[in-house]
């Protein structure tokens, strides 16, 4: 939600903001915006509404020197999206300008303080607030910029990133951070020069340096063009800085010959989960070894019951990892959208397990909903993947999903790799618990071990998707169906559907249909169903029998060598045959296959479809 670019060092910093900009645009893309302390000490905005290719349109022929900087993609929260509402915001003097990724919940009550103490506000906006709170703060205790920031700060409701330049202090760069993230990257040169680089995440860093500091909540931080790294708390103490090294490449972040990230991430997949299983499943001894779970095996063995929160897709990988779980491990195991569980006093036992399942580590209502399960003492787990983001550091252990930086709004190989993951956990467990024999467990895990094989056969046989997808671009509705550990699947294919083609899509558990979606069936409607041959087959031969006596067009996910659905459906993908509780892993593939050629052909643009963020870090 919003992308914080910024620079302070010896190269131009427009240049580097912008490829940053670029970087951070699956964060949001609704308007843009750069400020530079230009050559000759003028503190430059330049905003548009739109892509950052709009705001470089309306860079041309502006004054855009200056080695400091700070930049804003945003995804609007407060005021529409136009160029006066865009980021950086001026204060009043125009002496700072400043960046903001979050929510000040108390912005009305500030504005209107600061209203009454004569100040006047352009935009909309809470983040123009902010930057007015701190100048009124530096003028009122007559103090420097940092100390206004930590006055202003102490006042402040709410989450946030910020960035903020000086006129008056072209040598310094201020950034501070609750509740959204920001990264530090700093870069050594060999003649002994620092520069430091600015990032929502590491995206916009890595080309320049590996070396970063994660800024934790309540720290501000201050950089200098002395190569100065300042961190103190909001309590004014000093803080050490941590220098973390990442575990990031260019190549991971660049689209490789793609035409989109979301095509690539698909592609990705095998090799992204054999990562994601590498030192953890051992084919040769058939086990599984989770570091996160071997640390704390009296909290799993003793465990009462496991709550999984999450949001969007990571919501339908815990469904799958709920059913994996309660067969395997003989826990219950409850699924909650931490958006609703962080506000309905949820009973919650100190013998808890709860699990955070989420992409990005940063998902507000989901760190928002384990922080009330530390509150009332569970254990917390954390299964990410974005190394050193909030959820793994506010978690007592965890595991990440190490499938690379997932780029694209549509998140397509971070759902593969968390299903796999929980599947990981759940035999992990199970070990703990002893709940599966031997033979079922050395089953379980080979089979699990075999899955990267299978997707990149998955990926391989359905190559005609692009083909047939144009026959469904001028629909108006699709229904998908599934049963079982398939039903998350068929969630998971209407939200991809609907996210990138703005197609209505609906999810269903098959057999609910005739409780009402089957109303809906017609001629021009598609039902995808999921009907591998496995668990409750016949019956969903039969729900496809009800759709097809009804004019619905059949698309079906079979397993190879079904001849009975492969001839009931209009259209059918084949995947190869595997267990039922990992038959998701692969039936998934297809079903974000046609979600892209269908947005393709619809002209949609498909890593950044619209109103969406990759990133919910407000709530
Ligand atoms: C946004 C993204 C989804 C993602 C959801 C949860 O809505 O567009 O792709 O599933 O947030 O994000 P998380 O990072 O917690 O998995």
């Amino acid at each position: 939600m919003c992308g914080i670019v910024g620079y302070i060092g010896e190269q131009q910093a427009y240049p580097i903001l912008i490829k940053g900009l670029h970087r951070l645009e699956y964060r949001g893309y609704d308007s843009a915006g750069v400020s530079l302390i230009s050559e000759n000490g003028d503190l430059n905005v330049y905003k548009a509404k739109g892509k950052v290719v709009a705001l470089e349109n309306g860079c041309k022929g502006q004054d855009l020197t200056g080695t400091i900087g700070i930049a804003h993609t945003r995804w609007a929260t407060h005021g529409e999206p136009n160029q006066v509402n865009a980021h950086p915001h001026y204060s009043e003097s125009r002496n700072l300008a400043l960046v903001h990724n979050g929510i000040i919940e108390n912005y009305k009550a500030l504005r209107t303080e600061l209203e009454n103490n004569g100040m006047t506000f352009c935009s909309e906006t809470d983040t123009e607030v902010l930057v007015q709170l701190i100048e009124y703060m530096m003028k009122s205790h007559n103090c420097d910029l940092f100390e206004g920031v930590q006055l202003a700060l102490k006042n402040v409701i709410g989450a946030y990133a910020i960035a903020i330049l000086e006129k008056k202090n072209p040598d310094q760069l201020v950034c501070a951070r609750k509740g959204s993230p920001l990264v530090i990257g700093v870069a050594k040169k060999s003649d002994g020069h620092v520069e430091f680089f600015l990032g929502s995440d590491a995206t916009p860093i890595i080309e320049y340096t590996n070396q970063v500091v994660y800024l934790k909540d309540e720290q501000i931080a201050i950089m200098d063009r002395k190569g100065r790294l300042d961190i103190v708390n909001l309590s004014s103490v000093h803080q050490t800085p941590q220098l973390d090294t990442l575990q990031l490449n260019l190549d991971q972040i660049e689209k490789g010959g793609f035409p989109h990230f979301m095509l690539k991430e698909i592609w990705e997949q095998p090799n992204a989960l054999r990562t994601c299983i590498r030192g953890r499943l051992n084919p040769t001894d058939k086990d599984v070894i989770l570091s996160g779970v071997l640390d704390h095996q009296d909290r799993f063995l003793n465990c009462r019951r496991i709550i999984i929160c999450a949001c969007g897709t990571s919501w339908h990988s815990a469904l799958i990892g709920k059913y994996f779980i309660e067969e395997a491990c003989q826990i219950p195991v409850e699924v909650e959208y931490a958006s609703e569980f962080r506000y309905r006093n949820p009973v919650i036992f100190p013998d808890d397990i709860v699990i955070a399942v989420s992409q990005s580590g940063e998902t507000a209502d989901t760190l928002a909903a384990i922080e009330l399960a530390k509150e009332k003492g569970a254990f917390l787990y954390g299964v990410c993947n974005v190394i050193g983001s909030s959820i793994p550091r506010a978690t007592n252990s965890g595991t990440y999903l190490h499938v690379g930086p997932e780029i694209g709004v549509a998140s397509t190989k971070a759902f593969t790799g968390q299903v796999i993951t929980l599947s990981m956990l759940g035999l992990a467990i199970a070990k703990v618990r002893k709940t599966l024999s031997d033979d079922m467990f050395h089953m379980l895990v080979d089979e699990l071990y075999q899955i990267p094989d299978k997707m990149q056969w998955t990926l391989e046989n359905n190559k005609g998707i692009d083909k047939f997808a144009e026959r469904f671009t001028y629909c108006k509705n699709f229904l998908y169906l599934g049963r079982g550990y398939n039903y998350p699947v068929a969630l998971e294919g209407a939200l991809k559907l609907k996210e990138i083609s703005y197609i209505h899509a609906e999810g269903y558990p098959a057999a609910e249909m005739k409780h009402g979606p089957i109303a809906l069936v017609d001629e021009e409607m598609p039902v995808v169903v999921v009907a591998p041959k496995h668990g409750m087959y016949e019956k969903v031969v039969s729900n496809i029998q009800e759709i097809k006596s009804r004019g619905g067009k059949i698309i079906s996910v079979i397993t190879e060598g079904d001849t009975t659905v492969k001839e009931m459906s209009d259209y059918y993908f084949t995947i190869p045959d595997t267990r039922d509780c990992y038959v998701p892993l692969l039936a998934v593939i297809p079903l974000q296959l046609l979600s892209y050629y269908v947005a393709v052909t619809k002209g949609r643009n498909v890593d950044q479809p619209r109103n969406l963020a990759k990133s919910v870090t407000v709530e």
